[in-house]
């Protein structure tokens, strides 16, 4: 006679198995993904699966109510202790009787897929750095001169195949009391190390700890600091919290930053204090918004811009100033908490991504981790728009890298009524081409405004100046209305035909809400003001231009937008301005912070570190400050939407 078949969905692995074969043990021999923290002992009810019944006929299997053997004592003693969900079994209790077919719910998955929102976004398996294993030690015996984390080590080779692991100094100095109290049987968090360190004990419990460990997903901004605190074994992002960087006091743009270090003897290691502190404030108010211990935080990713990277790291940024832009590294980086300062766990593992370039840093790779453009079959071009764009171009065969300085204008800087994205700013536009005067919408408010820049909900918000993605709804809304030309003059009243455009010193403003009679501010566009815009976008575009002439293409298959402000970006006013290459609408998408998305990949999916690292190895890097067509592009790119490029897919 033959064994009985199992088979299990998901994943359709299926094999013949003597009769009393413990599902845990038939998975695991078939590679099936079913999770496991006590190793089989009945107690952590992570191995929980669902048996179907009746016919399968594409399995060629008929499957009868008595395929698994009965609540055995243990199983029964969890499910009259902690309760199973109906039609639930142990894995690791069960045992195989007849022909069966056993599903694998996603909570029993180790490698589980956690959801991200955009259908074309990269998916993240989940295969975190650290795991919790449940572990029954040997006692020591006077006969045997063993420590007890030698037996400790013994137990986890032994009981979970994991050799070689290492504990620092503070695990030995808590662990003796622990393995007592546990009588010998302990929860430990392994993390499974990398390519550089061994496996490490990074906490002990006594009995089975119940709980789990966390990881930070870090986004290291110039202006602000964001981090996601995930659930190391579900995937989960439980909190996600921001503060402003403190580096701010000491320059508003990383340029200022770097002048403040290079004039400054100690200023280099005053900003890697006040970038600690931030880090440190912040991961204090995301535990306390998760209430949960700080110490409980194993592993953290962080991604920012190398001149970030280099002041977080305690490495003064002197050489990123100046040509030929050299990194100290430009390799990924493994380091502990306690290297960096950092108030979570002390041995908590730090992974920084690799950086591109001088220019284009770890922020950059993790755009392209998220957005992987080096899987695409199609050419997109990826740009990153802050106060430094990061632009990729490619698909499956190669892709390329640049960085461009916009400056601040995007964010809302160096404009007369520019904000930072905040309550009471103007966020969207949309100009009457009849009355030429502008509607809009302000952040904290989701109707349009009359004529007049008033309705009730702006009454009770206010208005307060124009943000990033206002600006350039605006300006390209005064293109689109004739109330700017194509090199980018403000008309005068007579030309345009309006009487909200009047003289303002030597060229025309246009008045956009007046709100002085009520005590509130007067919003114009200057003719400045457009010329910062023209300026931020002439760099962008030339930047994405000039990859791809290096690509040897004159149109990309499609476009995302990535960055915060991304996010909020309009296609079409981005287009009419001519910020970005010409593409069909429906082929530009947002991307959102895809940086914060790069960090958390790496955080959740180990492997993805060791790809993401080949992928920028690969990466051909193009500096922009050396390309004479640069220079080229950019006076062409400074018309609106540009002086020579036909952007067909405007007229059509
Ligand atoms: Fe822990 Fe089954 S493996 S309860």
């Amino acid at each position: 006679t033959t064994d009985p078949l199992v088979v299990f969905t998901p994943s359709g692995k299926r094999g013949r198995f003597a009769v009393g074969t413990p599902i845990l043990t038939a998975a695991r021999q078939l590679g099936v993904d079913l999770d496991s923290v006590c190793g089989g002992r009945g107690i952590c009810s992570k191995c929980q699966i669902t048996p179907s019944y009746g016919e399968f006929s594409k399995h060629g299997v008929t499957v009868k109510e008595d395929a698994l053997s009965d609540w055995n004592k243990v199983e029964q003693r969890y499910k009259d202790k902690r309760g199973l969900k109906e039609g639930r079994r142990l894995g690791c209790q069960a045992t195989v009787q007849a022909d069966v077919v056993i599903d694998v719910p996603p909570e029993s998955q180790v490698h589980k897929q956690v959801v991200r929102k955009r259908a074309e976004a990269r998916e993240i398996i989940l295969d975190p750095s650290t795991k919790l294993y449940y572990i029954e030690v040997a006692e020591p015996d006077m006969h045997d001169p063993s420590g007890d984390l030698e037996r400790l080590r013994d137990a986890l080779h032994a009981q979970w195949d994991l050799a070689e692991i290492t504990a620092d100094l503070h695990i030995l100095q808590m662990m003796q009391p622990i393995l007592r109290k546990g009588e010998w049987k302990v929860t430990v968090a392994v993390h499974l190390g990398d390519a550089e360190n061994k496996p490490r004990i990074m906490n002990i419990w006594p009995g089975y700890y119940d709980g789990t460990v966390y990881g930070l997903a870090v986004d290291l901004g110039s202006t602000t600091i964001a981090a996601h605190l995930c659930d190391l074994q579900t995937g989960e992002v439980l909190a996600s919290s921001g503060v402003m960087n403190p580096q701010i006091r000491f320059g508003e743009d990383l340029m200022s930053r770097v002048s403040y270090s290079m004039m400054n003897a100690r200023g280099a290691e005053e900003m890697t204090s006040a970038v600690r502190e931030g880090m440190n404030a912040l991961f204090t108010q995301i535990a306390t918004e998760a209430q949960i211990d700080k110490s409980l935080i194993v592993d953290a990713v962080f991604v920012c811009n190398p001149v970030m990277h280099h002041l977080l790291l305690g490495i003064d940024p002197f050489e990123l100033g100046q040509a030929p832009f050299a990194l100290a590294t430009n390799n990924a980086l493994r380091l502990r908490a306690d290297d960096l300062g950092l108030n979570i766990h002390p041995s908590a593992r730090i992974y920084m991504l690799p950086c591109i370039a001088g220019h284009v840093g770890a922020d950059a790779a993790a755009v392209a981790l998220s957005e992987a453009p080096d899987k695409s079959d199609d050419l997109v071009l990826v740009v990153d728009v802050g106060t430094n764009a990061e632009i990729l171009l490619g698909n499956k065969d190669k892709v390329l890298a640049c960085s461009s300085p916009t400056g601040p204008a995007f964010e809302g800087a160096q404009i007369s009524s520019g904000q930072r994205a905040a309550p009471g700013a103007i966020e969207r536009v949309e100009i009457d081409p009849a009355t030429k005067a502008p509607r809009f919408k302000v952040i904290g408010s989701d109707m349009w405004s009359d004529e007049d820049g008033f309705n009730e909900m702006i009454a009770a918000t206010g208005v307060t100046g124009i943000c990033g993605s206002g600006i350039i709804e605006m300006v390209a809304e005064m293109r689109l209305n004739g109330i700017v030309d194509a090199p980018g003059l403000i008309g005068s009243a007579e030309q345009t035909g309006s009487d909200r455009c009047f003289q303002d010193g030597r060229t025309n403003s246009y008045l956009v809400y007046d709100g002085t009679a009520s005590g509130g501010p007067l919003i114009t566009i200057t003719n400045r003001d457009i010329r910062e815009i023209q300026m931020a976008k002439a760099a962008l575009y030339s930047g994405a231009r000039l990859l791809m002439d290096k690509f040897g293409v004159d149109k990309v298959d499609r476009v995302v937008l990535a960055g915060a402000f991304g996010a909020h970006i309009s296609p079409k006013h981005a287009m009419v301005l001519g910020m970005i290459p010409d593409a069909p609408l429906d082929k530009v998408t947002s991307a959102g912070n895809a940086a914060g998305t790069g960090a958390r990949i790496a955080l959740l999916n180990t492997a993805s570190r060791a790809e993401i690292e080949a992928t920028v190895r690969a990466i051909h890097k193009v500096e922009t400050a050396i390309e004479p067509r640069f220079q080229e592009h950019f006076v062409n790119a400074s018309a609106i939407p540009n002086a020579v490029e036909p952007f067909p897919i405007l007229n059509s």
